[in-house]
């Protein structure tokens, strides 16, 4: 019978040892009885030593868990120290297993937590080193086990998974005001820099926590680097800082949240000194459009935020409307409620009707509004806001011919996933993609398409579903 190798092992086993220990090809059987026989622990030596490594495997055998000497397709867990996710990735990519989708990555809180509660904790979060949240997936076998993507990431959004599970908030909160600041400033190019780094790093499964992180991830330009450094080493940037305190950010961003308020009458009525949006109102020599107008009154209702509940509510509105004109019609709520988000700035809704001609297309959404507009008037409810009880909400509809649905469904599901998409289309395959259609550009043809799948192959992609597109 072979010897354990392990010195520590040897000294820690006393009397509890109840047979000699035997050791198979990638695995030593503990002497201690196992507690917990779904688990299989590997402990990383990588930045912990040898030492410490074979203290918290004989501690943890000790508690009742299993712990192999060596990686195998049969672990379940992996417990790292002082690494992140991101070198935990690049060691396991090393490895040679054949099956990685069951793998755990932790951080080494997970074990002392679960050896301390003598039993196995949940991960968590703040456990896992490699986030896989695929809660909000329809799919229950992958909100069990989602795949640990282990892959070169693309430059391309439509080439990522990108869920609402975003491990680098800290990072693309900040990129979204540079963004957002550089389009106020109609400075194109690094406006996209920063919207571009935001996309990539919320589909990363990890969280960065050191430069040697960002290695290999496409998109980060020097610009964007040195905020990623800064807020690494500092918690924050004095950029993003600088930004949030000028007066020009915040009067565009006070502007622009008013509905129908872009770029062009931002920059008028701050040139005029305006800086708030009372002395904006009472400003008799200033013309406003409808859309402006209706901004203004419905102000409050429409800057925050529409819930899901109230998307339903409005959805059950749009079909029956919709139903009373063309009761074949399909109505799917698109937009980021279809990418599971929880709140949305609007609501938008996709019709389609089999069998429906030009005309009804054509005239379905004003006899839509038609209708609100006459059960609005009748209910007395006009812009009465005193003592009022429902909320403005806005709606956008869009109406297609039933085969050009799945161009439209896509379009409508947006994200920068999307603009990404034609980006690919273009570059990749010599295809032009828009709302309507796709275009082979080499065979000179239009591609139809039944279903969204049907335009990933086209495009030769892997399907990534609504959920997985909030770049
Ligand atoms: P939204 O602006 O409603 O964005 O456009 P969103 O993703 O639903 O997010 P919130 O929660 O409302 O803020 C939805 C999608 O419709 C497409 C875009 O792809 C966008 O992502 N769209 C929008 C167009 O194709 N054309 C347009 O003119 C407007
Ligand atoms: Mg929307």
């Amino acid at each position: 019978m072979p010897l354990p190798t392990n010195p520590l092992q040897m000294v820690h086993l006393g009397p509890r040892k109840k047979r000699p220990r035997q050791m198979g090809a990638s695995m030593v059987c503990p002497p201690h009885d196992i507690k917990f026989q779904d688990l299989a622990l590997y402990i990383l030596e990588k930045k912990m030593g040898t030492t410490r490594r074979a203290f918290l495997m004989e501690l943890a055998r000790r508690k009742g868990f299993r712990v192999e000497d060596e990686l195998s397709d049969s672990i379940t867990h992996i417990v790292a120290e002082n690494n992140s996710g991101s070198e935990v990735l690049e060691w396991l990519q090393g490895q040679n297993l054949k099956a990685s989708s069951q793998l755990e990555l932790l951080d080494v809180s997970w074990l002392i937590e679960s050896m301390a509660a003598g039993r196995p904790v949940e991960t968590t979060g703040k456990h896992q080193l490699v986030k896989r949240d695929y809660s909000a997936s329809p799919n229950p076998e992958l909100q069990k086990t989602p795949p640990l993507v282990i892959k070169k990431i693309s430059q391309y959004a439509c080439q990522r998974r990108t869920t609402l599970n975003n491990c680098n908030q800290i990072f693309t909160d900040a990129f979204e005001v540079l963004a957002e600041n550089y389009e106020f400033r109609e400075n194109e190019v690094f406006c996209l820099a920063f919207m571009r780094a935001a996309s990539v790093l919320k589909s990363l499964p990890f969280t960065i926590i050191s430069m040697k992180d960002t290695e290999g991830i496409p998109c980060l330009e020097d610009k964007v680097k040195c905020v990623i450094e800064e807020i690494i080493e500092d918690g924050e940037s004095s950029e993003v800082k600088a930004v949030l305190n000028d007066e020009r950010y915040q009067s565009f961003k006070l502007f622009t949240s008013v509905f129908g308020v872009g770029l062009k009458t931002s920059e008028k009525w701050f040139r005029m000194g305006y800086r708030t949006l009372n002395k904006i109102k009472l400003d008799k020599t200033l013309k406003f459009t409808p859309m402006q107008k209706a901004g203004f009154l419905y102000y409050e209702d429409l800057v925050s935020c529409v819930t899901r509940a109230e998307a339903e509510a409005v959805c059950m509105l749009v079909k029956e409307a919709v139903w009373a004109f063309l009761p074949e019609a399909f109505v799917t709520m698109t937009g980021g409620f279809r990418r599971g988000k929880k709140i949305g700035h609007d609501v938008d809704f996709l019709i389609t009707s089999p069998g429906s001609t030009d005309e009804d297309e054509e005239q379905l959404l004003p006899k839509v509004i038609n209708l609100w507009e006459r059960k609005r008037v009748d209910s007395g409810k006009c812009s009465q806001q005193e003592g009022k009880t429902w909320k403005a909400i806005r709606v956008d509809l869009v109406m297609c011919p039933y085969e050009r649905r799945a161009f439209a469904l896509l379009g409508w599901t947006g994200s920068r996933f999307e603009r990404d998409l034609r980006r690919y289309a273009t570059h990749e395959r010599k295809m032009i993609l828009d709302n309507h259609a796709l275009y082979d550009k080499t065979k000179k043809i239009f591609l139809k398409a039944e279903s969204e799948e049907e335009i990933f192959a086209h495009l030769g992609l892997d399907y990534i579903e609504p959920w997985e597109r909030n770049a």
